[in-house]
């Protein structure tokens, strides 16, 4: 199975006050994209934002929607920089209720999955942030059913845009297997742990799933980026280790210590990228 709704509130509804401990304050959980390599992680973070809002060339007339929206980061930044609207789709009931606590009249956002969706009218523009990594579990991969998977996500998308229409898509790629056993386990227990229900993609994966649907214009991967991002994370987790242990118990601390600390050598080592692309909708 892809990650289900339970999956999705393991991996996202722990608590709200605990991801605001380490994140940026604008709540991305996903890589940011360092680019001269000093900055903070909230400019690395505005830099990725920035970054696919321009592949999505949005401007104050157009519409968007951002499939697998999070806390809202990404709409705040669309909204703050100018839009018509920004629509967003989550399956994390805490996500969204942090999101409407905002009360931003230019983002709308709802609790739905993206299988069951349906655009009022289409959108000029779609984003999408790390979301794909939740569709297809390590099972469905072994069974081949990978890239027929990741292409009904482009084929749905495809059909929410105006023809011609630019879709700012990210995703965390999977490149090598550890060759210890120690890593091994310890991207299971991540897999299996914090996010159940999920793998992330290939990039030849990728490549496949887009056609017929959607041209790939601008492609670029960022693993340092994300190297950087999880090590930060990391050091603002420990940063607040006791008060953790103290509100959620020592096992929550001990398993976020564990998982932030194979990312980053996961970064490190090849084991995993990340990549942003700039699509096209191609028109059918
Ligand atoms: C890693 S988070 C990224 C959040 C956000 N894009 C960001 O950059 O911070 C993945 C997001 O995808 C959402 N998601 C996963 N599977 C989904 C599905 N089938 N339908 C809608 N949203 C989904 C989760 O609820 C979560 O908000």
């Amino acid at each position: 199975m892809t990650s289900t709704q339970r999956d999705i509130e393991v991996s996202y509804d722990v608590s709200n006050e605990f991801f605001r401990l380490w994140l940026d304050e604008n709540m991305h959980y996903t890589s940011a994209s360092y680019l001269r390599g000093d900055e903070t992680l909230e400019e690395a973070q505005q830099n990725k934002a920035r970054i696919l809002y321009e592949y999505a060339e949005m401007n104050e007339e157009k519409t968007i929607l951002d499939v697998g929206c999070g806390w809202g980061a990404n709409l705040e930044y669309i909204a703050q920089r100018g839009c018509k609207r920004a629509d967003g789709i989550t399956l994390s009931t805490a996500q969204w209720e942090w999101i409407r606590a905002r009360a931003n009249p230019k983002i709308r956002a709802f609790v739905c999955d993206y299988a069951d969706f349906e655009p009022e009218e289409p959108y000029d523009a779609l984003v999408s942030i790390e979301m794909i990594d939740h569709l297809c579990s390590p099972a469905q991969s072994r069974q081949g059913l990978a890239v027929e998977l990741y292409r009904e996500y482009f084929r749905k998308l495809h059909g929410w845009i105006r023809p011609g229409g630019l879709f700012a898509f990210q995703a965390i790629l999977r490149n090598r297997v550890p060759r210890n056993r120690k890593d091994l386990e310890d991207l299971r227990f991540t897999a299996d742990v914090i996010f159940p229900g999920g793998l992330n993609p290939r990039l030849e994966e990728l490549v496949m799933a887009v056609n017929p649907y959607w041209e790939i214009l601008e492609l670029r991967t960022q693993r340092e980026s994300y190297g950087r991002t999880t090590a930060e994370w990391l050091r603002r987790l420990r940063m607040h280790e006791q008060e953790i242990r103290a509100r959620w118990g020592d096992r929550l601390f001990e398993d976020y210590d564990r998982y932030l600390s194979t990312c980053v050598r996961a970064f490190a080592s090849h084991w995993s990228s990340d990549v942003q692309m700039k699509l096209r909708h191609i028109p059918a």
